[in-house]
């Protein structure tokens, strides 16, 4: 029995194996047991897969049908908020300075500690609401605001349930390597995360990644390096945040011990690009987070000049608030001069490379898993011509409408 059937669409766009990006018009898309079965012309889908033989079909006249977003780098799990430091860095504070005088993360990571695992289920929940309205269907979500064993374990268990309770897919990284403690010093605080935290997370089997803050004033490449390494003896992937905001080598790093991403780079140089290219690690671009602190983009044209296909990511955190891909996208276009194509195809397959999910998560064809968005423009280059807005109308995860 046919789960459902996407038909009459304007267009259907979804990237290629490939690289490349194909456009159907008046096209649709059939998904069973929760995986695709037909994408093509809706004639031709609809006769091997007649409407009224699904369980459900949607109408998707005048609208475009896009694979489901994948977003590859939050922070979304965390108490509180810090809305007082925005309207300070729209006064001129800066966000390092703020950190050091224990706002910033630190901040966070004491509310954090102090609420339940079951607030942090309930807030988590309701974010992840947010991000499956504007067509998120995967997402990972990091620890990282408790910098202790418990608090760690409690935001990564708090993951894991939001996961069992919600459409979104979430991968779970491990980041107790997000900022140092007051209570210690950095290379003390290292031994605490391989130590403690890291076997204590693995044992209990609640991350797949394994990532790191790895910047000037917090991590250096060395410290990285050891809690990246000691993560994969514990079998997690690794990631890091790399050259942010001073080139410390964080790239070069991800090249060199196979890591899955690398995140952030807005000061990579050409060479690590290549050797970013060359490692088969995927460059996660966050443009909401230069949005947000009004710095200048990553340079994503050295990226596609270089031919090393880039993700792109929200970075929801309390600093980047917005759980939007649409608006990702957006920032993708109007702010790094991305193509609305290479924007979108950041946003799902890229994407999903950045997570290690390559079953054809971001890519719209036989065999993939049924998650596609249907949103309300005639082509996928209006997406990100209008913004500001919620384009996206309809979100299926694994052939079941789970918004509408
Ligand atoms: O990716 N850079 C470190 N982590 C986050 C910010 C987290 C926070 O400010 O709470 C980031 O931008
Ligand atoms: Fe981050």
């Amino acid at each position: 029995m046919t789960d459902l059937v996407v038909h009459n669409a304007a267009q259907v766009t979804t990237p290629t194996d490939d690289g490349g990006m194909m456009t159907t018009q008046d096209g649709a898309v059939a998904i069973e047991d929760g995986v695709i079965v037909a994408v093509g012309p809706t004639d031709e889908v609809t006769r091997e897969y007649p409407e009224e033989n699904a369980t459900d079909a949607v109408d998707a006249a005048g609208k475009t049908v896009l694979p489901g977003f994948v977003d590859p780098h939050t922070h979304a799990v965390f108490a509180g908020d810090r809305a007082d430091e925005f309207t300070a860095k729209l006064k001129g504070a800066e966000y390092q300075d703020i950190l050091e005088e224990g706002g910033g993360i630190l901040r966070t990571v004491r509310a954090t500690r102090e609420a339940s695992r079951d607030r942090l289920v309930e807030s988590l929940l309701a974010r992840l609401d947010v991000m499956l309205a504007h067509g998120t269907t995967t997402v990972e979500v990091k620890s990282g605001y408790g910098l202790d064993v418990e608090t760690e374990m409690k935001m990564l268990e708090a993951i894991g349930e939001a996961a069992d309770r919600h459409p979104i897919d979430v991968v779970p990284t491990f980041m107790g390597a997000h900022a140092v403690p007051d209570d210690t010093d950095t290379d003390a605080y290292i031994d605490r995360v391989v130590e403690e935290q890291l076997p204590a997370v693995t044992a209990n089997d609640l991350a797949e990644f394994c990532d790191i803050f790895c910047e000037a004033g917090v991590f250096s490449v060395d410290h990285s390096r050891r809690v990246l390494e000691a993560g994969q003896e514990h079998g997690l992937k690794p990631k890091i945040h790399a050259d942010e905001f001073e080139r410390l080598g964080g790239s070069q790093l991800a090249a060199d011990i196979g890591a899955t991403s690398a995140d952030h780079l807005l000061q990579s140089t050409e060479a690590d690009i290549t050797a970013l290219g060359e490692a088969n690690v995927t460059p996660v671009l966050l443009p909401g987070t230069a949005f947000s602190l009004a710095t200048d983009y990553a340079d994503a044209t050295a990226f596609e000049a270089a031919d090393v296909p880039v993700a792109i990511a929200t970075d929801f955190n309390p600093n980047c608030y917005s759980q939007s891909m649409e608006f990702a996208i957006e920032l993708a276009c109007n702010g790094m001069r991305m193509s609305p194509a290479s924007a979108i195809r950041s946003a799902t397959v890229t994407a999903a490379n950045a997570i290690d999910r390559t079953d054809g998560t971001g890519i719209l064809r036989e065999n993939s898993p049924g998650d596609l968005i249907v949103a309300d423009v005639p082509d996928y280059q209006h997406l990100p011509y209008n913004f500001g807005v919620q384009n996206v109308q309809t979100v299926v995860k694994r052939g079941e409408v789970v918004r509408h």
